[in-house]
């Protein structure tokens, strides 16, 4: 069992942040990586051509491993997940009348881009909704995701959490209904990747695409993505010198390439070696395997017990089966409002965000038992 990792960060003292999934405090150790990324700069000479090779594959291991990914060279950095499902798109075609299937209420940078593949080919976007009501919501929405799925679907993008309440999707039994119809299955794993396990071997979706800065506690700008085989002759949304074959050789530069480097490795963003930000990220990546997503769980859910117990003993409804322990969604009883709710929860300094009909909470290893109490206190006492 985790203990609590609140003193490798520098959270203010005041305050409870129940936040990861707007965006991760930083480590303490992400933060020095960063300043000696800064002070690196001061002396270009000390930048050799490997060095703009060398990390980036250490970061590919380290993911790699966290999604139990046999192959690192399927791992890309990208600058936002908008960028990694544009790639994505930019490789997939639909016939008029091809289905694309999503969650409804997903985060946006993973429907803007369906929606306009599906504006300029004449393909329907399909948002499967939740069931009414509370009962078994997330069973039966996963169930309603299934049979959504038919043999116009090309594509399904989901994540493995919904962003706004936690709802858990059944990514293995999709995957196999996404074989059975011959569609692709596309991942958003920002709410997920990093605190909660997620296996590439066993699921073998054809993408995953991550924000850097949520659940995996790197910087802003700077997230990672892993395409499958599917992508592995396709065409990048932009053609920079690094992705192309020997670009490792700078001095033969302009003995301009055809071939890209293999697979995947096509759809990385320029600068990918950005002195500052990548080692931050590794330093991010490095704690977070070390912690394991197991453990981050199994650390969430024994300190969220109590709270989301007297929670529903107080009518608030939370989802039982069908979510993580590190993001649930909270629905008030009909007696409250979520204004109201808000202005009490500002009042005590409690950090949460509220999207949808949802209060959404996400604890992390910095968090107690005794924030979540304190959180469900003023909730219950509202
Ligand atoms: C599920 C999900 N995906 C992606 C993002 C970020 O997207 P982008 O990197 O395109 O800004 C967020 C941010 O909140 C998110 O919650």
């Amino acid at each position: 069992m985790l203990r609590n990792q609140r003193s490798r960060f520098t959270l203010p003292s005041q305050g409870t942040y129940l936040n990861c999934a707007y965006m991760s405090p930083i480590l303490k150790s992400v933060e020095k990586a960063g300043i000696l990324g800064i002070h690196r700069k001061r002396n270009p000479l000390a930048i050799k051509p490997l060095d703009f090779f060398a990390e980036t594959e250490t970061l590919r291991s380290l993911f790699a491993d966290l999604i139990s990914c046999r192959e690192a060279n399927r791992v890309v950095v990208i600058p936002s997940v908008s960028y990694g499902m544009a790639n994505v798109v930019a490789n997939v075609s639909l016939r008029r009348g091809d289905r694309v299937v999503v969650a409804t209420e997903q985060f946006p940078s993973n429907i803007y881009p369906w929606q306009r593949l599906c504006l300029d080919q004449g393909g329907t976007l399909v948002a499967v909704a939740p069931p009414d009501g509370a009962e078994q919501r997330g069973r039966r929405w996963n169930e309603r995701l299934l049979e959504a799925i038919g043999q116009r679907t090309k594509v399904v993008a989901l994540g493995h959490v919904h962003w706004a309440d936690g709802t858990r999707f059944d990514l293995k039994a999709i995957r196999q209904r996404t074989r059975e119809v011959g569609a692709l299955l596309i991942i958003d794993g920002t709410q997920s990747v990093g605190a909660m396990p997620f296996s590439w071997q066993e699921i073998q979706p054809d993408a995953l695409v991550c924000a850097g800065y949520k659940w995996l506690m790197g910087p802003y700008s700077f997230g990672l993505a892993c395409y499958g085989s599917f992508f592995d002759q396709g065409k990048p949304i932009e053609e920079n010198w690094i992705n192309r074959k020997y670009s490792e050789d700078f001095t033969g530069l302009v003995n301009y390439q055809r071939d890209y480097q293999p697979g995947a490795l096509r759809y990385e963003v320029g600068e990918h070696s950005n002195f500052v930000l990548m080692p931050m990220m590794v330093a991010a990546l490095q704690q977070v395997v070390n912690w394991q997503p197991n453990r981050v769980q199994d650390f969430c859910e024994q300190i969220s017990a109590r709270a989301i117990k007297r929670l529903r003993e107080h009518g608030f409804w939370i989802e039982e089966q069908e979510r993580g322990h590190h993001l649930f969604g909270v629905r008030l009883p009909a007696h409250l409002t979520l204004q109201s709710v808000r202005e009490k929860l500002t009042k005590k300094n409690i950090h949460v965000s509220f999207r949808g009909d949802c209060i959404r909470v996400a604890p992390h290893v910095y968090n107690t038992a005794s924030e979540l109490n304190t959180f469900a206190s003023v909730l219950i006492e509202s």
